[in-house]
């Protein structure tokens, strides 16, 4: 699949056996468009974008800098909206941010007051996503941890961390929600090359790794990721 970003050509997508009858399409883009109002002119971004997400799919937009990734990944995310087109998810239109898709930021956005624990589970104590009794938050905070190799740095606070490692407490903080969908912006650019393999394969494993992922109920897993 190809998605045109202002010239620049994009995406791979991983082939996935479906049957032909079967439509379990989870997020379908149709004709999605995006500009920005600046002081004298109009910045169209993205134009006519058609995207279908199905189980299993790990979709990577690719383009050069500004040519409108992270603008992509924070409209589906429902951050922003759309000037054209429809984002639909599970067949049913979505225009604000739903728990359903993940989101990893190209900058950590990490909330400096709280340390690694209590970042991570930020996203755990949120009202619109479901609610954990504290064994159960405890638990999906130390597996977070441990999938991102921090166990041993809970106590830390983002101003303490490297840059890798705050983009790892990001990686958990997504993680942990368990969505169905994961949207993430050049997640691994502060990793070293060979750390960057592994995360990548950590993220396409996590759900089978996952003892949350039975509680949750997704039997399926799907990742859009913007390497940049
Ligand atoms: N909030 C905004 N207001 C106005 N213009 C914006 C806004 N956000 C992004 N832009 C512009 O939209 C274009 C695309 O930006 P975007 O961040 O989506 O690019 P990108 O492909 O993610 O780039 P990079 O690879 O450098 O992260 C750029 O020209 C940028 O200046
Ligand atoms: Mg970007």
């Amino acid at each position: 699949m190809y998605i045109e970003f202002n010239h620049t050509e994009v995406v791979f997508q991983q082939p996935v056996n479906h049957s032909p009858a079967s439509d379990d399409t989870l997020l379908e883009v149709r004709g999605l468009a995006k500009q920005y109002l600046s002081k004298n002119h109009t910045i169209a971004v993205f134009d006519n974008i058609d995207l279908q997400v199905r189980p299993h799919e790990v979709i990577c937009l690719l383009g050069a800098s500004g040519c409108g990734k992270s603008s992509l990944l924070t409209t589906l995310a429902g951050l922003q909206t759309a000037n054209a087109g429809e984002i639909r998810f599970a067949g049913e239109a979505l225009n604000k941010p739903d728990p359903r898709l993940g989101m990893m930021f190209q900058d950590p956005c990490l909330l400096p007051w709280l340390n690694v624990r209590q970042n991570i589970s930020f996203g755990l104590t949120l009202d619109t996503g479901p609610k954990f009794c504290k064994v159960e938050l405890k638990q999906k905070i130390d597996t977070g941890m441990q999938w991102v190799g921090l166990q041993n740095s809970a106590d830390a606070y983002p101003s303490q961390l490297s840059g890798g490692m705050a983009q790892r407490v990001s990686l958990a903080r997504a993680l942990v929600r368990n969505p169905d969908i994961l949207l993430m912006d050049e997640p691994f650019s502060a990793l070293d090359a060979i750390t960057r393999l592994g995360y990548a394969r950590i993220t396409i494993e996590a759900d089978c790794r996952s003892p949350q992922r039975g509680s949750v109920g997704h039997p399926r897993y799907r990742r859009s990721l913007d390497f940049g």
